[in-house]
């Protein structure tokens, strides 16, 4: 791990060479020059550069609700582009006709550096991926691939642009999961005053607290040997899965009973018995064993990237944490302390200060580009948010 001083002090260096450069050929260095990209920071293989046809197609898909039966469900309604393409308002995914998910909608953005999606990994690619939710009943709910193509192919003016996106293919199966994944690859979204500063050269992108936080981040509190921060990059993910006491702690919740709403406002309470008796199961998460089938695997979930994490709360893979600071009271806890917890969980004895450092630090990982991303996003919605109602028809006397 490089600490934060010495690289502080490596960027500095690197920021005084090209000052001195731009001195020496005695102009100012043009603006476009100096801005940078949107990826500074990600690791290279997770800045392509997809076919924007193909782009402008999927974004077109991502914000359609006529993909789902009723115009209900789009992508976009779990993956709100103003919710940091999250949800911010639930903890757990609700689709089709009010079906609840048990599981948090992770961000899209920066996607394209996930090596499995979801978040027990069980799929292994994006545009395996779509098929998920296209399908699935509680989601959007079209049954087959063979009907969700013909859901697309009956809404007017995607054939044509199907066949101008592929022209030997149009539209199938595979080159509607393509479209998708080429607008999920292109929700680049770094460049954030933490890749200023690390990868950037700009000693000065960083508040004191945030840097401090990075410290603490990669020394005291060893986040970053699960989130990654590498020398030429960071993925803020390790690709792998870990119990970190979240699922222990749902589970343990579980047990003591369910609040079940009768009525809006009026709730009764049902036991966790009655709960397994009545519906046959109780919602409970494995994690990565329900992919698996490896009892090693109980409660172990895929780290997420923290890159833009402070606009993606809800936290954790049920929701079941608000807010960073209290992400951060969980660690410096020691988890759930359960055994089969990972080792590095334990408590870390870090004073308020550090926590708040800490805070400041993941604040510091939010893009800039997350608001072009998401006004582009609306931009391109083909689908009214309100259908025109019929107009009353005056009543007779
Ligand atoms: C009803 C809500 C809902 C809808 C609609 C929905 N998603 Fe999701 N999405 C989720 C939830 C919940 C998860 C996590 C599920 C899990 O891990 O088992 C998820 C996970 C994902 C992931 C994995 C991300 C990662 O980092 O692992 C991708 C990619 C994704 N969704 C893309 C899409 C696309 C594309 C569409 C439209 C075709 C879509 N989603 C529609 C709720 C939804
Ligand atoms: C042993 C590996 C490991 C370590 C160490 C670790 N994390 Fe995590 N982190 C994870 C995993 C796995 C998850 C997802 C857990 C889940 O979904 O239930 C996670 C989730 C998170 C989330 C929620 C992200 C989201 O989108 O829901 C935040 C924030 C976070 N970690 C910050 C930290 C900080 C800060 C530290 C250091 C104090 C830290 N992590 C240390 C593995 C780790």
């Amino acid at each position: 791990m490089v600490s934060a001083s010495v690289s502080g002090t490596a960027s500095r260096a690197a920021a005084m060479v090209l000052l001195a450069l731009t001195i020496v050929a005695g102009v100012a260095m043009p603006a476009a020059a100096r801005k940078p990209s949107a990826g500074l920071g990600l690791p290279p293989d997770a800045v392509s550069a997809p076919d924007p046809v193909r782009v402008a197609l999927g974004r077109r898909l991502f914000m359609d609700r006529r993909l789902s039966p009723n115009d209900t469900m789009s992508c976009a309604m779990c993956h709100v582009p103003e919710q940091g393409f999250a949800v911010n308002e639930i903890a757990t995914a609700v689709g089709l006709e009010g079906r609840s998910l048990k599981r948090n909608a992770p961000t899209l953005l920066n996607v394209g550096l996930q090596r499995t999606l979801f978040h027990d990994g069980r799929s292994p690619s994006l545009e395996d991926q779509v098929w998920g939710p296209l399908l699935a009943r509680e989601e959007m709910g079209n049954g087959t691939k063979a009907a969700a193509v013909r859901r697309v192919a009956r809404i007017p003016g995607y054939r044509q642009r199907f066949r101008k996106a592929f022209p030997d293919r149009g539209l199938t199966a595979g080159t509607l999961a393509a479209a998708l994944a080429a607008y999920e690859r292109s929700l680049v979204a770094a460049d954030s005053p933490f890749d200023r500063f690390r990868y950037g050269g700009d000693p000065d992108t960083l508040s004191p607290a945030a840097l401090r936080g990075l410290a603490v981040f990669e020394g005291k509190a060893g986040c970053a040997s699960c989130h990654r921060v590498d020398g030429d990059h960071a993925s803020l993910t390790d690709h792998a899965f870990h119990d970190t006491g979240i699922g222990s702690l749902s589970r343990a919740r579980r047990k003591q009973g369910y609040a079940v709403q009768l009525a809006p406002g009026e709730f009764t309470s049902l036991r966790h018995e009655e709960v397994v008796a009545a519906f046959g199961n109780d919602d409970a998460d494995d994690g990565r064993q329900e992919h698996t089938r490896r009892l090693e695997d109980r409660d172990r979930f895929k780290t997420p990237s923290l890159r833009n994490v402070a606009l993606t709360a809800p936290y954790m893979h049920d929701g079941s944490i608000a807010a960073l600071e209290e992400v951060i009271d969980h660690y410096d806890r020691g988890g759930s302390g359960h055994a089969g917890q990972d080792p590095r969980i334990r408590p870390l004895g870090l004073t308020n200060a550090e926590k708040s450092d800490l805070v400041a630090f993941l604040h510091a990982l939010t893009s800039p580009h997350v608001t072009t991303l998401a006004a582009e996003a609306r931009a391109d919605a083909s689908t009214p948010v309100f259908r025109a109602l019929p107009s009353p028809r005056p009543k007779k006397r």
